[in-house]
């Protein structure tokens, strides 16, 4: 095929793509590729429509603005065409558009320009005549667009009268309709919970609202506006400079952005987009880079237009934040909690700033849901320090002979049974201490202050420990000799010494600090606490049904599930008598005394005010001994705890004659008092 054939295949081929997500963006407002794939479809086009001018095609894509009108609405023709911007994606973009400009401009000194963000929107154009809006219009292809007046009305920010009188008779304003993020993941919370479809982000989500044929569909959703422009202005523009212009529109009550500047020469161009790039994410709204405008008027009117932009202003693109790429494999990861997470394998992809090629698929609904498959295209966002996720799958791109994915049935660190209860979203490894993966975590955690306390033992360690599979589960702690750790980083013989020494000490403990330091899911200290005091000994919680278990003070169903299924694990049993056998003991009591035998029995307490410990741990022990803990003071408190600034509550507790106790007190009343 000679080249120009080539090149007039690919270009109907392109038309055609193009024309498609046309129609899935403007008309559908449910793109299937994101914005990045789309300009580079069109960017292609556009260079072979250079290359080969004979081919370009009055109906080809490049030679409209851009937007399909929809059915259903009028339609609107622009007096002033709505016109679209130039793009720069590096310093170097914008400089040479600045020498550009300098090159047509009689300038002394740097040149004045407008910044504000680049909304992610829709353009619209109110019109005002003698100050009532009589029509609101999308942009269309920048010469025809909609008439959605109707749904422009429904949006509360947008004056349907101007405020003050000095306003000319008629106003054409223009600016972008958008919806702030907080809005809309409310929208797509509401949609989900009934099972509706959810926008892919608030720029359709925005666009999906207002070109809604129902106006009381629009009014249900969270818009907003910022002006960013004129059309028609009757008496001409409001001042000399854009800036002092659009803020004009804030006296008749239409809103701007509140990040607009004025900036010195591109160095100051440069700047702005550092300093918003900076804050894009603490932004309230979805921004996909900034505009800078010629200030004054004068000198905009100088440089004029070439085709659909004009030359005194241009939009520096922020690097995309969602892009294609390929589904290589999907694995699934073990964390801490023995949580296994489906974690897609990608073909490498730049997006947001970074290449990524892993991403999070989060759990098992979420793959359902998406139905992401091996062998898929996927979209993938970065924002900021977000970590990468897949948004969707773009169907149409899926290969013949792709399968659904299944969780594993087993651990694929460990082997251990995978679970994942009815009704819950995470899928976990039952292996516990057993597992590799989540052996590091369950070791940091049976070495630490409130488990068994073994000093010295600080996470790096644990890492290098079990990295050269000196340590397997915390067993294999009671075993390490000090050949063994002077041969690791940072460790000379009198440290090893001494952490021996410390495992040493932490071999004689009590029975709710090893039960604690297993790392049971949900068994935190105050329930391995209780769970110690009710069965009084090891092996009697080992053999205790479920049922039995919850008989323990705050063990429901869900933590007696835990436990009994901990216990079950062979594993877990042969790591519990390996310790034992190491050496380590406690004193077993016995079972737990009648709940009327407790110490504080019948005593209600209330906390207040800051006290050197977390509430909920004196609250634990407190229940411990059998008293109450009360949120609020009444006749039938018995003592108000008050810690720092305690507030209202001490005032009620000494109006109804309560004992007062400070941490002190408290502390003595445990039996921990000094
Ligand atoms: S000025 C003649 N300012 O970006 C200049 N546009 O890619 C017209 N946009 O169609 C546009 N924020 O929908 C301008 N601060 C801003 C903007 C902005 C978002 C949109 C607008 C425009 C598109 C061009």
């Amino acid at each position: 095929m000679s080249e120009l054939a080539q090149a007039r295949a690919r270009a109907e081929q392109l038309r055609k793509e193009i024309a498609r997500h046309d129609y899935q963006y403007y008309v559908l407002d449910n793109p299937l590729i994101p914005d990045a794939e789309y300009d580079r479809l069109m960017r292609e086009l556009r260079d072979i429509e250079s290359r080969f001018p004979e081919l370009v095609t009055p109906d080809s894509p490049t030679q409209r603005v851009g937007g399909a009108p929809r059915e259903g609405f009028a339609e609107v023709r622009h007096k002033v065409p709505m016109l679209s911007l130039d793009n720069a994606f590096s310093e170097e973009d914008m400089r040479a558009w600045e020498k550009r400009l300098l090159g047509r401009l009689d300038h002394d000194g740097p040149v004045s320009y407008a910044a504000e963000p680049k909304l992610d929107g829709l353009a619209i154009s109110l019109r005002y005549e003698q100050g009532l809006l009589v029509l609101g219009a999308t942009r269309g292809d920048g010469r025809v667009g909609e008439d959605v007046t109707a749904n422009v009305r429904t949006i509360k920010s947008i004056p349907l009268r101007l405020f003050g009188d000095d306003w000319p008779e008629v106003l054409e304003v223009r600016g972008e309709i958008f919806m702030p993020r907080a809005g809309f993941e409310a929208l797509n919370a509401r949609a989900r919970a009934r099972g509706e479809k959810t926008f892919v982000n608030p720029r359709n989500a925005a666009a999906g609202s207002l070109r809604q044929l129902d106006p009381k569909v629009t009014a249900s959703r969270p818009l907003t506006m910022f002006c960013y422009g004129f059309g028609e202005i009757s008496s001409g523009p409001p001042a000399d400079t854009y800036s002092a212009s659009i803020r004009r529109l804030v006296d008749w009550g239409l809103q701007i952005s509140p990040e607009l500047k004025t900036v010195a020469g591109v160095d100051g161009c440069i700047d702005y987009y550092q300093d918003i790039g900076r804050r894009r994410e603490q932004l309230p709204y979805d921004i996909d880079g900034v505009v800078f405008k010629v200030d004054s008027l004068a000198d905009q009117e100088a440089l004029g237009f070439v085709s659909r932009a004009p030359r005194w202003a241009i939009a520096y693109k922020f690097p995309a934040q969602e892009e294609l790429t390929r589904v290589l494999a999907i694995d699934f990861q073990v964390g801490r909690t023995g949580a296994v997470t489906p974690v897609a394998r990608l073909e490498p992809v730049f997006v947001g700033g970074a290449t990524v090629s892993n991403a999070t698929l989060h759990n098992m609904d979420e793959v359902w849901r998406k139905d992401v498959r091996v062998g898929d295209t996927v979209i993938i966002r970065r924002a900021g320090d977000v970590i990468p996720e897949v948004v969707g799958v773009v169907l149409e791109r899926r290969p013949k002979g792709t399968r659904r994915v299944t969780l594993p049935k087993h651990c694929p660190v460990c082997g251990s049974e995978v679970i994942k209860p009815e009704g819950e979203a995470v899928a976990r490894c039952t292996g516990g201490l057993y597992c590799p993966a989540q052996r590091k975590e369950s070791i940091k955690h049976f070495a630490s202050r409130k488990a068994m306390d073994i000093e010295g033992l600080g996470d790096k360690l644990v890492e290098q420990l079990v990295d050269n599979e000196l340590v397997h589960n915390p067993a294999d702690l009671y075993h390490l000799t000090k050949a063994q750790l002077v041969g690791l980083e940072r460790m000379g013989e009198k440290s090893a010494q001494n952490l021996l020494d410390e495992l040493e000490k932490s071999k004689s403990t009590t029975l709710p600090r090893f039960l604690y330091a297993l790392g049971i899911r949900e068994v935190g200290e105050a329930t391995a606490l209780a769970l110690a005091q009710q069965f009084g000994s090891l092996k009697a919680i080992q053999a205790a049904s479920e049922d039995e278990l919850q008989e323990t003070p705050d063990v429901g169903p869900i933590v007696a599930a835990h436990i009994a299924a901990f216990f079950r694990q062979p594993h877990n049993k042969e790591v519990i008598d390996k310790l034992i056998a190491a050496g380590i003991h406690w004193q077993e009591g016995a079972p737990r005394p009648r709940p009327e035998d407790l110490p504080l029995a019948g005593k209600t307490f209330v906390l207040t005010g800051a006290l050197s410990r977390p509430r909920d741990d004196y609250k634990a022990r407190l229940q411990a001994l059998g008293a109450k803990v009360s949120g609020s003071v009444s006749k039938k408190t018995d003592y108000v705890v008050a810690g720092e600034d305690p507030g209202s509550k001490l005032a009620k507790a000494e109006q109804l004659g309560i004992e007062i106790l400070d941490e002190e007190g408290l502390l003595k009343l445990l039996g921990e008092g000094r």
